[in-house]
């Protein structure tokens, strides 16, 4: 899947205007494209950064990042997903940046995500459900979440037991056995739950552009 991810990933390069400022995801799909925007970084003025790790990254190939307090409204954000829908719809956040890829997604004109085919789905869901939570509200989020769904919030937690600890120090959890038939709704009833930072659904903003990488990328 990783050709297909790095086929994505170039396609998108396309989409990257010159002389403006980037959003730029996080995970594996957008280490290639970051990659690829280091080689054009004399075009770009630079880019905002939706985690520690793709800063790191983007400085490592020379690209200026910068706070999106101080650019307002960007024209384009690219981004992977762990899931899509028909509609563009997504579930995001198995690299634990949710918060801020939402944030910069709201900043954006013109969302375009990044797939390989196997993160395309007819009903959001198999992959559990991101949510990032205020640590002393871990158990109350939790019981609040199998009330209303009766699926199973599980907090995630490193192969040392440790629970792991986002970019703003907050905690996650993946909640595992849904069939999302009504994304809205769900993404607005968890955001409704005190404790919740964010939650990993992008239906109220999904995707402008979807591509899914292959050998002949598809733009949907
Ligand atoms: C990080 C994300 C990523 O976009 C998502 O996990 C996809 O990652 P990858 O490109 O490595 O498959 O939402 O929080």
């Amino acid at each position: 899947m990783s050709e297909a991810k790095r086929q994505a990933a170039l396609k998108a390069i396309e989409y990257v205007e010159s002389d403006s400022i980037i959003g730029v995801g996080t995970g594996s799909t957008v280490a290639y494209f970051i990659e690829a925007l280091g080689d054009m970084r004399e075009r770009i003025r630079g880019a905002v950064s939706s985690s520690e790790q793709s800063t790191e990254r983007l400085r490592a190939v020379g690209i200026e990042v910068f706070d999106l307090n101080s650019t307002g409204t960007l024209s384009l954000y690219v981004d992977g997903a762990d899931e899509c829908d028909p509609h563009k719809r997504l579930i995001k956040g198995g690299g634990a940046a949710l918060t801020r890829e939402k944030i910069i997604a709201e900043a954006s004109t013109r969302f375009v995500c990044i797939v390989d085919p196997s993160k395309q789905v007819d009903v959001l869901g198999r992959f559990p459900l991101p949510v990032e939570v205020i640590p002393m509200a871990r158990s109350l989020v939790a019981r609040e979440i199998l009330a209303m769904t009766r699926a199973q919030p599980v907090w995630r937690q490193d192969a040392a037991g440790r629970g792991i600890v986002t970019d703003n120090g907050n905690a996650i959890l993946d909640i595992h056995g849904l069939a999302i038939t009504d994304p809205v709704a769900l993404e607005q009833a968890i955001n409704q739950i005190p404790g919740v930072v964010s939650v990993g659904l992008f239906a109220r903003r999904p995707a402008d552009v979807v591509i899914v990488g292959g050998e002949t990328p598809q733009v949907l």
